[in-house]
């Protein structure tokens, strides 16, 4: 693999000799090296430093000029269902009109529509059209994501969706970690009988997913209506005794309990946080559990969006992702999440962007490998067009400010 070598930075942001998941005020730091340099060799990062430490007759198989641009961490997005059948513009439609999420799932609209379109299709057109979700949102400078399953909803279309994701894994560029949510919905056949799905999932679906080592997270819908805490910690246990960690959807549509439910199984994460009490975050505060907040979801469900700054000053760890879904964020745009999350969150940029870098990686178990500019991780990196300072990225909503990324580095486009 070529060396690269990036010279004359404006900014090389997110320098980092160890790191760690960040919380409350800590999110506020974003260290960063003015007019610096910055080498990748063998896929990894080499080396870092500012121009004055450069030796100037540096062998590099690759020089390039970054003057007036700025060099980051590529996004780590740690929550989405890219892996689905076909897009579901009619809800979208129905919502103009005044129906809400919860009145179109109870209809067998949302997941349920979704899972009939996922038990449908064959493995080979769900991962054609994943894969090119991947290369879009790679454009963009994403250079790592968590997929679910969840739109199989059966054994078999489960298997299917963890296999093409599996798949996807072993041939793109990008880190892709597997979660489990077959507690995504009851099918309609089960709504009655919510015993009969759960030990559907703990008897069949885990044991076939723990021996083909299909997925490293479950996840379970806490929601009323879906699953209820109790039920979503049986399920996270049951994932947890094969192997599986928990990272959970919580506190979406209402304050559900999720939250306190995930701390107390251990979850990695809890995610979305729409609705959050003082018990809520109190909870999330005094644990090791991520906060991950979701912000063109709540966009474009016209919700209100997560309580961020009180959980910033309640000492909370919180990461950002897209939620990329036909349903509620048919968008896998990470440069539009941190955009929302200072307009409509407040977060500063260094926040949203920790938020959207070390925090994710954590939030999906990759802290170690990605998400910032150490000495060892992995070259994703992003490079900028000529940009005036950090707050243009978020300030300069709804484009694109990325001009090239590097996964494992080499440049991908
Ligand atoms: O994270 N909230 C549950 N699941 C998805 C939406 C799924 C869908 O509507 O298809 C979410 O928003
Ligand atoms: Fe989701």
């Amino acid at each position: 693999m070529p060396s690269v070598l990036f010279k004359n930075i404006s900014s090389l942001c997110g320098t980092r000799s160890v790191t760690n998941v960040l919380r409350g005020d800590e999110l506020a730091d974003l260290p960063s090296i003015k007019n610096a340099f910055l080498l990748t060799a063998n896929g990894k990062i080499e080396d870092y430093g500012s121009m004055e430490e450069l030796q100037t007759d540096f062998p590099a198989d690759e020089i390039i000029d970054c003057s007036g641009r700025f060099v980051l961490p590529a996004w780590c997005d740690s929550h989405t269902h890219l892996v689905f059948a076909t897009t579901r513009e009619e809800e979208f439609v129905d919502k103009i009109k005044g129906l809400s999420y919860a009145e179109i799932a109870a209809r067998g609209g949302g997941i349920l529509n979704s899972a009939k379109k996922v038990q449908q299709a064959s493995e080979e057109e769900l991962y054609e059209s994943a894969w090119s979700r991947l290369e879009e949102i790679s454009r963009l400078g994403t250079g790592a994501v968590e997929i679910k399953s969840g739109y199989g909803l059966t054994l078999d279309a489960e298997l299917k969706m963890l296999r093409v994701i599996k798949k996807l894994k072993e041939n793109s560029p990008l880190t892709i970690k597997a979660t489990f949510l077959g507690a995504h919905s009851f099918p309609p056949e089960y709504k009655e009988d919510h015993r009969g799905y759960i030990d559907l999932i703990k008897d069949q679906m885990l044991p076939a997913i723990a021996a083909e080592k299909l997925a490293e997270y479950i996840d379970v819908f806490c929601e009323s209506g879906f699953f209820s805490p109790d039920e979503t910690k049986e399920i996270c246990n049951a994932g947890i005794a094969h192997g599986l960690k928990p990272k959970i959807h919580a506190n979406q549509l209402n304050v559900s309990g999720g939250v306190e439910a995930g701390v107390e199984v251990g979850a990695v994460s809890v995610d979305h946080l729409e609705s959050m009490d003082a018990h809520a975050i109190n909870s999330l505060s005094t644990s090791a559990t991520i906060g991950t907040m979701l912000p063109t979801a709540a966009f474009f469900l016209r919700m209100g969006f997560p309580p961020a700054r009180q959980m910033i000053d309640a000492g909370c760890a919180l990461a950002l992702a897209t939620d990329f879904n036909p349903g509620s964020s048919p968008s896998g745009n990470m440069n539009l999440v941190i955009s929302m999350a200072c307009i409509q969150m407040k977060m500063l940029p260094e926040e949203a962007i920790n938020a959207s870098t070390i925090n994710g990686a954590y939030a999906m178990g990759v802290g170690d490998e990605l998400g910032s500019i150490t000495k060892g991780k992995k070259a994703n990196i992003i490079l900028t067009k000529p940009i005036s300072s950090l707050a243009y990225l978020p300030y300069y909503f709804g484009n694109s400010s990325v001009d090239k990324v590097m996964l494992n580095g080499s440049w991908i486009n």
